[in-house]
């Protein structure tokens, strides 16, 4: 018997657990070349902004030891435009689409989501509270009221799933993870990148000109992992896992320490096809544990 790979999040199923994280694949046009996106549970776009913005300068990525630093600045069309023409295209294909949502302040927020609550296709929210690489994009991420109102405001406009995604750029996530849920999150995604830097030293100049960006790929995993675990002890509402996710063996461990779904994004970078790769593999996985659905998996990790 083929395994059940499906899994169910607000309410909301996926076919599979596998999403592609924001800003990691635009809008889905150039990964749609690659391979079919209604293979995927999920695509999750780049974040949206009320106005289109062009972002940073360049450079604005760099590699590092076993990761990438981006400082990309929140680049993207305006959700005018997003619900035109990007969404859209999406519509075409048989995947949950998670529409990806950032604000300079609380309101462009709520502003944005209204817009989307029309838009039958964005089947969920995702928003971003944890860009280290916008000014003032850090406040609501290490803010637990302003966290929690910015989901409850959102929630009134918006009547389908919202998730919160958390930066773990903080003190103490769980503190962040739990505001979002009393606030309302049907979900929480985590994590976001960590700020980091790079320096030329010839120039003597930063390796980025927003000075620092934020680290992603596989360097970022066992943070990822260790905030996974802290904050599915913490809250009851589900965890997409992300942070350094590269093949199915990651996924397993991020679906141990509680995630019930994860994102694939750094690795889309390397190799594009990651997500297909991965599904193919998890059947293999499930089929010889006689596994039954992959649900089962979820939180099985026995602490020592
Ligand atoms: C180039 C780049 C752009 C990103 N843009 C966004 C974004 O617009 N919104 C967002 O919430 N996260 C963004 N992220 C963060 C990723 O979605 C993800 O949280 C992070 O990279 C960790 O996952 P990974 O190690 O699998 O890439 C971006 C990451 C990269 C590498």
């Amino acid at each position: 018997m083929k395994p059940d790979l499906s899994v169910v999040i607000g309410g909301i199923k996926f076919k599979n657990p596998i999403w592609t994280a924001s800003g990691t694949c635009g809008y889905g046009e150039e990964l749609a070349e690659v391979f079919d996106l209604s293979r995927l549970g999920g695509m999750v776009t780049k974040s949206i902004t009320s106005n289109p913005r062009e972002g940073h300068p360049p450079p604005r990525t760099t590699e590092t030891v076993s990761g990438m630093l981006n400082a990309i600045g929140l680049a993207n069309v305006g959700v005018d435009r997003f619900i035109k023409e990007k969404l859209k295209f999406l519509e075409r294909f048989n995947t949950r689409v998670i529409v990806n949502v950032a604000g300079a302040k609380l309101q462009e927020y709520v502003e944005v989501c209204a817009q989307l609550a029309d838009c039958p296709r964005a089947d969920m929210v995702e928003l971003n509270f944890s860009c280290p690489n916008v000014e003032a994009g850090m406040a609501i991420a290490t803010n637990a009221s302003l966290a929690e109102k910015t989901v409850s405001e959102v929630k009134k406009v918006f009547p389908r799933p919202v998730i919160a995604k958390l930066s773990p750029n903080v003190t103490d996530i769980t503190q962040i993870a739990k505001a979002c849920e009393a606030g309302g999150a049907e979900a929480l995604s985590l994590i976001n990148t960590l700020i980091g830097m790079a320096v030329d030293i010839e120039t003597f100049r930063p390796r980025l000109t927003n000075n620092t960006g934020g680290l992603s790929g596989p360097a970022i995993k066992p943070v990822a992992l260790a905030m996974v675990h802290k904050v599915y002890k913490a809250v009851k509402i589900p965890i997409i896992g992300l942070g350094g996710i590269r093949n199915y063996l990651d996924v397993i461990e991020f679906l141990l320490c509680g995630a019930r779904a994860v994102q694939i994004g750094t690795a889309l970078f390397v190799e594009p096809e990651t997500p297909i790769k991965i599904i193919r593999d998890l059947e293999k996985y499930l089929s010889r544990k006689k596994i039954e659905n992959i649900q089962e998996l979820v939180g099985q990790l026995r602490i020592y």
